[in-house]
């Protein structure tokens, strides 16, 4: 039997963390290893599987566009990448428009290049971005500084663009910070993912909107996790009646492929002349192909709003298992379908309990150590979240034997 774990080890690189389960695919929210072993995927591969594995809609896309073409270069124009930033565009800003990466971090990277534009075309004088302490927007670190290309970066020479790090939900430090730092904007993510699912509040990112009218500042958010129809609306803003600069998508934005963007306000989209950014892989067929595909179902076939009931079925029993083991689990979270369990252990034993339940074929992620993070697959049943919540329940009880409580 070949020992895909040894070969890992061998050929890539550990910059990741893994286990030493091989995957061979999936259908709907299923998983199958490499030796036949049925996963509930609870965690749609970071997000990003918001239709689960081999849905109709995407396998026809998919297979349609295959056998157009994969790839375009930017120099044409694509018909398929300005329908699906038309529909983009229709479900959030209106009088957006969108430019197109292929992942989050170049999502990020792109605003960065947008607002530093901004900056110099209007002469302003406010500078730095105000970020959410346990954010997470990226882990790129500076292509351009060493690309020397007349035209390419002397407009972006490279900058460390001050940061400024807020804790959520803490108005009056915000607005010292503001008033202190002069900042040109402020990025958050409506739900705070990686740093542990902590969705924010209305009446915050109400505030938020109102300090960046305020001062003249750019409000940004980043719903590369929280977006796609995950929280029950496309972009986990539009929950509240705030209209942001910029949102930045990503993950399930490509259907299951590598892609991400940002639709910039009308303040904001005409800074870039031709030639200020790019990538290769810009506009591509196939990614804006199943991103329409996602559209679709989510929005025309109604999965998003079925999702959402779902997510409140999954909160209700994940919150009566709180309630009856408080003393272990100290907090569910949730809004849509993200969610964060707060777990009253030890990293050492969150982490076996995540192993335990890999065992009993349940993937879930454990971020900040002790939180427990699902993200499961938008089209996700009632069958499904009870079977994860029996298996749950009877695996929490075997850390509080081996631990006995905290
Ligand atoms: C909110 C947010 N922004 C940006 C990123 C970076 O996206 P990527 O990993 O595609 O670069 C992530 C990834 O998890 C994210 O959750």
């Amino acid at each position: 039997m070949t020992n895909w774990l040894q070969l890992d080890k061998e050929y890539l690189m550990s910059a990741y963390p893994r286990t030493s389960v091989a995957m061979a695919g999936g259908r709907g929210c299923r998983l199958y290893d490499v030796n036949e072993k049925e996963y509930l995927d609870l965690f749609s591969g970071v997000g990003v599987n918001v239709l689960g594995y081999g849905h109709p809609e995407i396998i026809k896309a998919a297979s349609e566009q295959v056998e157009k073409c994969l790839h375009l270069p930017f120099h044409f124009l694509n018909p398929v990448a300005i329908e699906y930033a038309k529909r983009l565009v229709d479900h959030s800003l209106k009088d957006g428009k969108v430019f197109y990466t292929t992942s989050g971090a170049e999502a990020t990277e792109t605003t960065l290049k947008l607002i530093h534009k901004y900056r110099n075309i209007t002469n302003e004088k406010r500078d730095g971005i105000v970020v959410l302490k346990g954010s997470f927007h990226g882990r790129t670190l500076g292509a351009l500084h060493f690309t020397r290309q007349e035209g390419i970066y002397q407009d972006f020479p490279y900058t460390s663009i001050p940061v400024y790090e807020v804790e959520h939900e803490d108005l009056e430090g915000l607005e010292r910070t503001i008033r202190k730092e002069s900042p040109l904007a402020i990025m958050v993510e409506p739900v705070l993912g990686s740093g542990g699912i902590y969705p924010l509040s209305g009446e915050y990112l109400k505030s938020i909107e109102q300090f960046c009218r305020q001062y003249n500042m750019l409000f940004i958010v980043d719903e590369v996790q929280s977006g796609m129809g995950r929280t029950g609306k496309l972009f986990a803003y539009q929950h509240f009646d705030v209209t942001p600069d910029i949102i930045q998508f990503g993950k399930g934005a490509g259907g299951g492929t590598a892609f991400g963007g940002i639709i910039a306000g009308a303040r904001l989209y005409d800074m870039f002349s031709p030639g200020d950014h790019g990538t290769t892989f810009a506009h591509s067929p196939i990614s804006t192909a199943l991103g329409l595909a996602v559209l679709k179902t989510l929005i025309d076939d109604g999965l998003m709003r079925k999702s959402y009931e779902m997510s409140l079925y999954l909160n209700e029993q994940l919150q009566k298992i709180q309630r009856e083991h408080s003393y272990f689990i100290e907090e569910v979270r949730h809004c849509g379908m993200m969610f964060g369990i707060s777990i009253h252990d030890t990293n050492e034993n969150v982490k076996k309990l995540q192993l335990d339940l890999l065992e009993k074929g349940m993937l879930v992620d454990v971020t900040q150590g002790n939180i427990i993070r699902l993200l499961p697959p938008l089209i996700i049943t009632k069958e499904e979240i009870n079977q994860f919540i029996d298996q749950f329940l009877a695996c929490i009880l075997q850390p509080l034997i081996v631990t006995g409580g905290v």
